[in-house]
């Protein structure tokens, strides 16, 4: 997929790998300068393959949870490439088996844990980047979301509370941030075939899982990174300049309904 994002900068969260790197690759080949955030130094092995096409990237270390840490990051990326144009708040973290518990189980620390990066670090990035775009009259927004915010499972209530609450604020920011030219959407990825899923879900060794998996997918496979990404240019391009506010879901049909009739 082509776009024309010459002269646009973007920073992306959580860009070390996964969704979040695939969105900062596409961004920078379609002619984005990309500050690339993560809290993991690795992140700067993302800059590295950006520049070796030829385009600017910086790599800011921060953790999108605490606040001070963002408004530093978004000062720095403004200053280095004079605003950001694009903001994609993909870092996200999710409740890992063991903890994964009813909410009469379900532990304080996790809840916040997961809601203070997936929603409180949303919020944070977009109060730090908000005033910079104002002031330059344009900007998009794009927060990754997921199918669990808009059809949960059990036992993942931090994780599905925050992703349902990326939904609305989104929404709320879309509001407000229109009349200055700003406008703000969700991608709702579906299950991505990422490292990470991969050891989880997709691993050979445990073919039921996936085949359990597979199950609420009309299309029959996980997404790539590269389909989130294709939807975040789409996005991040002037061609979708009439959307805001909207929610878009990368699912191969998860939440398109049943995969089953009864
Ligand atoms: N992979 C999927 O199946 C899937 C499905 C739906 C939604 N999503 C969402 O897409 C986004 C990316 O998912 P992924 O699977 O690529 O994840 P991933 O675990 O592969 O990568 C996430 C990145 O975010 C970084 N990160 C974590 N906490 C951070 C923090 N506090 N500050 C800055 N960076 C931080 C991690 O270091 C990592 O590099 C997440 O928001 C996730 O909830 C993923």
């Amino acid at each position: 997929m082509k776009v024309d994002l010459q002269g646009k900068v973007a920073l992306v969260t959580g860009a070390r790998m996964g969704i979040g790197k695939a969105i900062a690759l596409a961004l920078a080949a379609n002619g984005a300068a990309v500050a690339v955030n993560d809290v993991h130094p690795d992140g700067e092995q993302t800059v590295g393959e950006i520049r070796e096409g030829g385009v600017r990237s910086v790599f800011l270390q921060a953790d999108v949870s605490r606040s001070e840490e963002v408004r530093q990051m978004i000062a720095v990326a403004e200053r280095e490439f004079g605003g950001i144009d694009i903001l994609v708040n993909n870092a996200g973290v999710n409740t890992a088996g063991p903890d994964r518990r009813t909410i009469e189980q379900f532990s304080e620390a996790e809840w916040r844990r997961v809601l203070s990066v997936d929603l409180d670090g949303v919020f944070h990035c977009c109060r730090a980047a908000a005033p910079g775009m104002v002031a330059r009259r344009g900007g998009t927004i794009i927060n990754i979301s997921s199918v669990m915010g808009m059809v949960p499972a059990r036992m993942q209530l931090a994780y599905t509370s925050a992703k349902a609450g990326v939904i609305n604020f989104t929404r709320s920011i879309a509001l407000e941030l229109a009349p200055h030219g700003i406008r703000a959407n969700v991608i709702a990825p579906g299950s991505t075939l990422t490292a990470g899923t991969r050891a989880l879900f997709y691993n050979p060794e445990q073919q039921s899982l996936a085949e359990s998996l597979l199950s609420f997918i009309p299309l029959g496979r996980p997404a790539t990174p590269e389909d989130i990404a294709h939807a975040a240019l789409f996005l991040a391009a002037s061609e979708s300049s009439y959307i805001t506010g909207a929610v878009l879901p990368v699912d191969g049909g998860w939440t398109a309904g049943f995969t089953r009739n009864w």
